[in-house]
């Protein structure tokens, strides 16, 4: 309860409109409770579908103490399972990713079906029942082409994001796309960090000038839309919805996920150098070439942009208190040919630049905030109303999931 005491006692010490107090961005007993209390909790984005579009493929994820594969069964059904062997506890599957019939132990060679029963097992001796050791299950939801999971043994109620997204997502085609580069960067930065840098863009005219070649700076793109939405946004998403495009602003009720298809720069239509497509064979059926990016966050793992030529899927993953790895992947459509249809370098060269931008100012946020001199500043509310509203999902969610138990225990 010590860390629940103290995590409550700077909540209620935060001045509103101010960043966090430091411990919650350097200590590893809040860091601790940011893992059980909401990454062990919360539906995790982990990968687009495409990554396994095979039976038997899989790939691996690690979140905190968890290690998970996620696997196409023989049926096509995506599962996700603890990636412990139910014999002695090995670890199952040892790669990032790959592909395999079955699923086989390398300690014992105990044997595993897709769908996670024990299919064999040498010497076990008459009274052991296999069906009693099938791998264990862990939440797993596709949706729109994006495969999320959940360790929680309860699982948060999925449909209501699901439900609205499915329809933003299904002119992008996902189920059509292919993996055409991913990267992953560790950041010496807290997880919250890399949040609050990605929800404003009060920071891009300084730090990216190969994102701002196409990406508004402009805070009610990245921020949250009021009631005193422009004139020009407005009318960019009546455009849109006009033609059967789920483009309106949706921040949920409880603000732990948004979407919005936001116009980019006049004339640009991708995040490329140029602002021209960056792929040829285009993934999805966006009607209009300048129909902006669908910008989509779910926290606390993932942002993305869906472009009307191709996808950006980003993955959030805490490693300690000051280290966050961040993956990204470029979605193209799965018959686009890379060196007929794109280049592989104008496909990504805005965003790996970005990301490295960004790392960078995480991790000098980071190197500051280790000061014993650090006190929380002041959000900007016109440029950084996007922060503040991670900073309050964050807090609120934390405190009301710690409260009723400090008030139990009492
Ligand atoms: S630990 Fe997996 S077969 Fe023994
Ligand atoms: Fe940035």
């Amino acid at each position: 309860m010590q860390a629940e005491q103290k995590a409550l006692e700077l909540l209620q010490k935060r001045k509103s409109g101010h960043a966090l107090e430091q411990a919650f961005y350097t200590d590893a007993e809040i860091f601790a409770l940011d893992l059980e209390k909401i990454f062990y909790r919360d539906w995790l984005f982990a990968i687009p579908a495409c990554e396994i579009p095979k039976s038997g493929n899989y790939v691996t994820h690690k979140i905190g103490a968890y290690r998970i594969v996620i696997v196409r069964g023989a049926d096509g059904v995506i599962r996700a399972f603890h990636n412990s062997c139910r014999h002695r506890g090995s670890i199952l599957c040892k790669a990032q990713k790959g592909s395999a019939p079955k699923l086989v132990c390398p300690y014992h060679q105990w044997t595993y079906e897709l769908d996670g029963s024990l299919l064999w097992a040498r010497d076990m001796g008459p009274d052991f029942d296999p069906k009693a050791h099938g791998l264990k299950m862990v939440h797993c939801r596709e949706v729109g082409g994006l495969v999320y999971v959940c360790l929680a043994e309860h699982a948060p109620d999925f449909e209501p994001y699901a439900d609205l997204i499915a329809g933003y997502l299904a002119p992008h085609d996902l189920g059509n796309a292919k993996v055409a580069y991913e990267s992953s960067i560790i950041e010496e930065g807290n997880w919250k960090l890399v949040w609050e840098n990605n929800r404003e863009c009060y920071h891009c005219g300084g730090n990216h000038p190969a994102l701002c070649r196409s990406f508004p700076d402009d805070p009610g793109v990245t921020g949250i839309v009021g009631d005193d939405m422009p004139e020009a946004l407005s009318s960019h998403f009546s455009r849109l919805e006009a033609v059967n495009l789920p483009s309106k602003f949706h921040l949920a009720d409880d603000g732990q996920y948004r979407v919005a298809r936001m116009p980019l720069k006049t004339g640009a239509v991708s995040y490329t150098m140029s602002g021209k497509a960056a792929v040829a064979k285009p993934l999805g059926r966006i009607p209009f070439a300048d129909a902006g990016a669908l910008l989509k966050f779910h926290y606390p793992t993932t942002w993305n942009h869906f472009l009307p030529d191709h996808s950006l899927v980003f993955r959030v993953t805490p490693v300690g208190p000051t280290q966050t790895e961040v993956t990204t992947k470029w979605l193209v459509h799965k018959d686009a040919v890379e060196g007929r249809d794109y280049d592989l370098k104008t496909l990504t060269e805005v965003w790996m630049a970005t990301n490295d931008e960004d790392r960078r100012v995480v991790e000098d946020n980071q190197q500051g905030i280790l000061s014993p001199a650090y006190e929380p500043g002041p959000y900007s509310p016109t440029q950084e109303s996007g922060v503040l509203q991670f900073v309050e999902w964050y807090c609120d969610t934390l405190g009301a999931r710690i409260a009723p138990l400090m008030l139990a225990a009492e």
